[in-house]
């Protein structure tokens, strides 16, 4: 059967075997993406801008901070939301973080102008315009691109983010994609296999 995006590929991504092996292990210091982060505790506020499939926004949430996962598309916000609440009923793992998880639909720059508490930490992985070779090879990331189309405005999404946030903005990159063009220079960078995490340290 041809896969197509919806609930399904939502609900059948977070709750993939594979995925709940990452969650597990995902608080591991060593791994490139709980490393951008540094130093967490319960009185940081985690916001993800870019939530998509959720993946990463259950890593973060499972850090134990309280966690913000923002999402602009109104479908994939619906497919996000229910996903994480069914399996919630069944996977004591997933109930347990998103009790510690909020949802926003809105354009993460203007969520983050509204946001009553401040930030300490805000994550951006937005869908890139660039051909170079990348995740979105995948056929899940295609799929979501074909749907939502290319994030154009991130600069501006970096912008407001470094304006909000107290600690640190994460931006999520292909290994050897160029920074996001913005004035400010990453302060340093965490670097896995195919992906790189520009961390703005404010
Ligand atoms: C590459 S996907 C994120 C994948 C996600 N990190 C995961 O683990 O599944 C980017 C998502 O961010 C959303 N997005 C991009 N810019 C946004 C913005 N300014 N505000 C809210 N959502 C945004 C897109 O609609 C898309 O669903």
């Amino acid at each position: 059967m041809q896969k197509s995006l919806g609930p399904e590929l939502f609900i059948s991504k977070l709750g993939h075997p594979t995925f709940l092996k990452r969650l597990a292990d995902c608080n591991n210091k060593a791994q490139p993406f709980r490393k951008a982060f540094g130093k967490l505790s319960s009185e940081d506020l985690i916001v993800d801008c870019t939530s998509g499939f959720g993946q990463d926004l259950l890593c973060l949430a499972s850090w134990g901070a309280p966690t913000i996962g923002v999402e602009r598309d109104s479908k994939v916000f619906a497919w996000l939301s229910e996903a994480i609440q069914l399996l919630a009923k069944t996977r004591p793992q997933i109930k347990k973080i998103s009790s510690n998880l909020k949802l926003l639909n809105l354009n993460a720059t203007e969520a983050l102008s509204t946001l009553e508490t401040e930030p300490t930490h805000i994550y951006l992985d937005p869908i890139y315009p660039e051909k170079e070779k990348s995740a979105l090879g995948k056929l899940d990331l295609r799929l979501l691109k074909e749907h939502v189309g290319e994030d154009l405005d991130t600069s501006e999404l970096l912008e407001a983010a470094l304006k909000k946030a107290s600690k640190r903005v994460i931006v999520k990159r292909p290994l050897k994609a160029l920074e996001i063009t913005h004035q400010t220079k990453p302060s340093l960078s965490a670097e896995g296999k195919s992906t790189r995490y520009d961390i703005y340290i404010i």
